[in-house]
């Protein structure tokens, strides 16, 4: 008897999207809390405290089921941006959002636009929905480069994918950029604008988001309280666009999939100003650090607006990943992302670029 196929043929060609562990080796010389990840983009200040508390208090009502529509962040989210709560969906993450947005209006055969080299999940969710993807190089400077993304786009596209800042070369298109490409685009097309570092990003014409609900009917913004609120283990994402495209998203959510210690954690985090200003001012000056520190060295550190910089060196990424690696920091290669010499570091505390530094320095000479 012939075994029954598990799942469809064209699934084997999706890549598999998870990190690489760390080798036991490593682990044993440094222990479990020894190693420094700068490989995520998290915010290694952590929680706002006044949230930790909060959820402590939350997790004595872990067994009841949560609120499925997260209307209590609904709310604060409401008032803070706003916009009536019609225009926010959520996910577990931007992660699940994605694949609500695939699952919502990605119909086998559909014509996605998206760029080569960010997130990948796009492409991701594009494959496992059949879609045809057109994928288009970044620009010489690793940014967006919307005029070829432009070009791509017919009467027949679908949905087009846009980061910005850039997940994972830091880079940003500009405003005028921006509302240049939304000109004379199909009327029913699908934008979707990720902006999961928007709250780090400070050059005066780094576009909002929230500018264009208005002028393109299909324009969805991602967002998450994964990075700069730090509650990345708690998977808290969230959507905006107009009402009818929160109802096809709402429609794709399973009922539970946000927990409310993420819920009461997220509003805390965003009343807590004192703890949002320490994250800015952090970010700021480990900028200052990066620039300062690495500008004389022979490498080439991609200007940046997240929390995180892309840097190119003579060497192999994969290399000097396992190099930097065996000094007890974790880094992240692009070579996945088809840039060979690059690597993606975190911005740390003081002390962890500092011992990142040099690292880098040592292994460099
Ligand atoms: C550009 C971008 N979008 C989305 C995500 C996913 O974020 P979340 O933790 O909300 O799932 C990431 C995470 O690294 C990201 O870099």
């Amino acid at each position: 008897m012939t075994e029954k196929k598990l799942s469809p043929n064209y699934y084997q060609n999706i890549p598999v999207y998870r990190p690489k562990g760390i080798p036991q080796k490593i682990l044993q010389k440094f222990g479990i809390n020894g190693l420094i990840n700068l490989a995520s983009n998290e915010n290694p200040l952590g929680p706002s405290p006044k949230a930790l508390l909060i959820m402590q208090e939350a997790l004595k009502k872990s067994f009841l089921y949560p609120e499925p529509l997260l209307k209590k962040l609904s709310k604060s989210l409401s008032d803070k941006l706003n916009i009536p709560e019609n225009y926010l969906h959520f996910g577990n993450g931007i992660e699940e959002i994605l694949v609500h947005l695939s699952n919502a209006f990605i119909h086998s055969g559909d014509h996605v636009v998206l760029s080569n080299m960010t997130f990948p999940l796009y492409s991701n969710n594009n494959k496992f929905r059949q879609a045809n993807e057109s994928i288009v190089p970044l620009d010489s400077n690793f940014i967006y480069d919307l005029k070829a993304i432009k070009k791509e786009i017919t009467t027949e596209t679908k949905l087009v994918y846009l980061c910005n800042s850039n997940n994972p070369t830091g880079t940003y298109f500009t405003k005028e950029a921006l509302d240049k490409f939304l000109l004379s685009l199909p009327e029913d097309l699908i934008v979707i604008y990720d902006e999961a570092y928007f709250e780090y990003a400070d050059a005066p014409d780094y576009p909002d988001g929230m500018d264009y609900l208005k002028k393109h009917k299909n324009f969805i913004i991602t967002r998450t309280f994964s990075k700069f609120y730090a509650l990345a283990g708690l998977r808290v994402g969230y959507s905006i666009q107009r009402p009818k495209l929160t109802e096809c998203l709402d429609h794709v959510k399973s009922l539970y999939s946000n927990n409310f210690i993420g819920e009461v954690g997220a509003i805390e985090s965003l009343k807590d100003q004192s703890h949002t200003q320490k994250t800015k001012q952090m970010n700021i000056e480990g900028k200052a650090q990066f620039l300062k520190e690495l500008n004389s060295f022979d490498i080439k550190i991609h200007p940046t607006q997240a929390n995180f910089f892309m840097i190119q060196t003579s060497l192999d990424a994969l290399d000097l990943s396992s190099q930097l690696l065996n000094q007890g920091i974790i880094v992240c290669p692009l070579t996945t992302f088809g840039i060979k010499d690059a690597i993606r570091v975190t911005i740390g505390t003081s002390k962890e670029n500092e011992f990142f530094f040099q690292s880098l320095k040592k292994v460099l000479s």
